[in-house]
């Protein structure tokens, strides 16, 4: 049985102030939690919020990692300086960095490859615009964005990342795709993973994203291939975030 994660995604929000009301809020009610928590914060709050989560189960995560190991690459943030704050998850290849950066399937597999090496999970994440699947494109986009990081991992490498199913269309805009819509992919992106390692399939999580809220997450993560949500706007209200961690 997979454990659940639930992880906060920040995007570029947050303060010293409102970072330190949030994670008192989170951690004081989240102790005992029956899934793994987690928060991604933008990276020049790791310190503060690896501090305010000492001797706490919730675990530190960032948004980006460059593919670079180090050196000349003005602005980047490495894997490594990651791991000096206890990052444990990075997220890469959000549809955020993908459309308004400009990130091809192929850096986020550079991405990948780097987190894994120094000993983090990437959170991948995949997913359709609205066009696409209207267009009835949904399985060939997501299935090609994962294809993309999966040919260039061993196999053995395969279970240790975490699989983000979010809808483009559903992202920060209310509309969510409906628990079937979601599971639908989900088995998709399983079954891929299941041709590569039957094992690995049985072991990743594949997270939804996209407009969660207390009100649609139970539903959502009953389903049999939604091992959690990456949540977006409702991770920054502790009451949203608790409700949804209190849905697993
Ligand atoms: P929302 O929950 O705000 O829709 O954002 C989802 C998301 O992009 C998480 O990475």
């Amino acid at each position: 049985m997979r454990r659940k994660l639930v992880a906060g995604n920040w995007k570029m929000n947050g303060s010293l102030a409102a970072n330190a009301a949030l994670l008192a809020g989170i951690k004081a009610e989240s102790a005992g939690s029956r899934c793994d928590v987690a928060v991604c914060v933008p990276a020049p709050y790791l310190a503060q919020c690896q501090s305010l989560l000492v001797d706490s189960p919730i675990a530190l995560g960032a948004q980006d990692v460059s593919m670079h190991e180090s050196g000349a690459y003005t602005g980047e943030v490495s894997a490594a300086m990651l791991r000096e704050f206890d990052c444990r998850y990075v997220i890469v290849g959000h549809s955020e960095r993908r459309s308004y950066f400009g990130e091809s399937d192929a850096l986020v597999a550079s991405k990948t490859l780097r987190a894994l090496a120094s000993g983090l999970i990437p959170i991948v994440c995949v997913g359709e615009s609205l066009a696409q699947r209207e267009a009835g494109q949904t399985e060939a986009v997501v299935l090609m964005q994962l294809d993309a990081v999966l040919k260039q991992l061993p196999v053995d490498d395969v279970s240790r990342i975490v699989v983000a199913y979010e809808p483009v269309w559903a992202i920060g805009t209310g509309r969510t795709a409906t628990p079937e819509m979601a599971q639908e992919v989900h088995a998709v992106l399983r079954e891929r993973l299941a041709q590569i390692s039957e094992a690995a399939a049985a072991e990743v999580k594949i997270l939804y994203g996209g407009s969660m809220k207390p009100d649609n997450a139970a539903e959502l993560m009953a389903m049999q291939d939604i091992d959690g949500g990456l949540i977006g706007g409702a991770a920054l209200k502790v009451a949203d975030f608790l409700a949804i961690v209190s849905k697993v």
